[in-house]
């Protein structure tokens, strides 16, 4: 018997590549017409958009973007934090809380920087190389590689696993570490081809978690990709229409 297109390419034979294909357009086009102009989408620097995504961790957008601007007029590059004190990079921090993450990039400009004496070293473009570095887990890792070098890499935060389980598959928990793996492989077979389509992709499903898909409500009558979801809540006769 021939083996599907899925086996071939070590998919989860579970997971219907149109669906998974379907789900990522409708997504992607919604996200063009609808996301929020926000400062570290206007940029393809890998230092500003770690600084980013090291505030939104645990943070809200808000409350992020007037720190954003202030913390990179204070440390215009990595080598500005690489030379300056921990203290005052955790000072420039403050009101974010969560101080370990401050800690970390410190400690991450240090090693990139070789303590601030090659102060234009670049953050490395792969997502392995950048999970080598302190404070840097598996999603920081792909938003990086995805959002400043336009990588192919996917990314799952608690708003992207939400997404993809209630979509997907909802009898799996992102709670249990078995099944989050398994989101991060669905995560990885549903991106597009490109680089510049994955950067628009990773986006959206950040933005659809945000906006729609939340985790107090889910507003599947709002909801751009609903006609494909297994866990949608639409009136009887809705579905389709979308
Ligand atoms: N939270 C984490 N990364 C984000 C991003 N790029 N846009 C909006 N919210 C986010």
């Amino acid at each position: 018997m021939p083996r599907s297109a899925d086996a071939r390419r070590g998919a989860d034979p579970a997971l219907d590549a149109r669906a998974l294909s379907d789900f990522g357009r409708r997504l992607r086009a919604w996200y063009r017409r609808s996301a929020r102009d926000l400062p570290w989408r206007r940029t393809r620097d890998a230092y500003r958009i770690l600084v980013s995504e090291l505030m939104l961790q645990q943070t809200q957008v808000s409350r992020v973007v007037p720190k954003y601007h202030e913390f990179l007029r204070t440390f215009p590059s990595l080598g500005h934090v690489a030379r300056a004190t921990p203290e005052r990079v955790m000072e420039a921090w403050s009101g974010l809380g969560y101080y370990a993450r401050a800690r970390n990039l410190h400690k991450l400009a240090a090693h990139v920087t070789s303590d601030g004496r090659r102060p234009r070293a670049k953050l490395p473009a792969e997502p392995h190389e950048l999970r080598a570095l302190p404070g840097i887990g598996a999603y920081t890792a792909g938003a990086v590689a995805s959002f400043a070098y336009g990588k192919r890499a996917a990314l799952v935060d608690t708003n992207v696993a939400r997404v993809l389980s209630r979509v997907f598959a909802p009898h799996l928990s992102p709670k249990r570490p078995r099944d989050l793996t398994v989101i991060w492989r669905i995560a990885e077979q549903g991106l597009p081809r490109t680089g510049s389509a994955t950067w628009t992709h990773n986006q959206a499903l950040m933005e659809l978690g945000a906006l729609v898909c939340t985790a107090r409500v889910a507003r599947c009558g709002e909801c751009p990709v609903r006609a494909v979801c297994a866990s949608a809540q639409v009136p009887k006769g809705a579905r389709g229409q979308a």
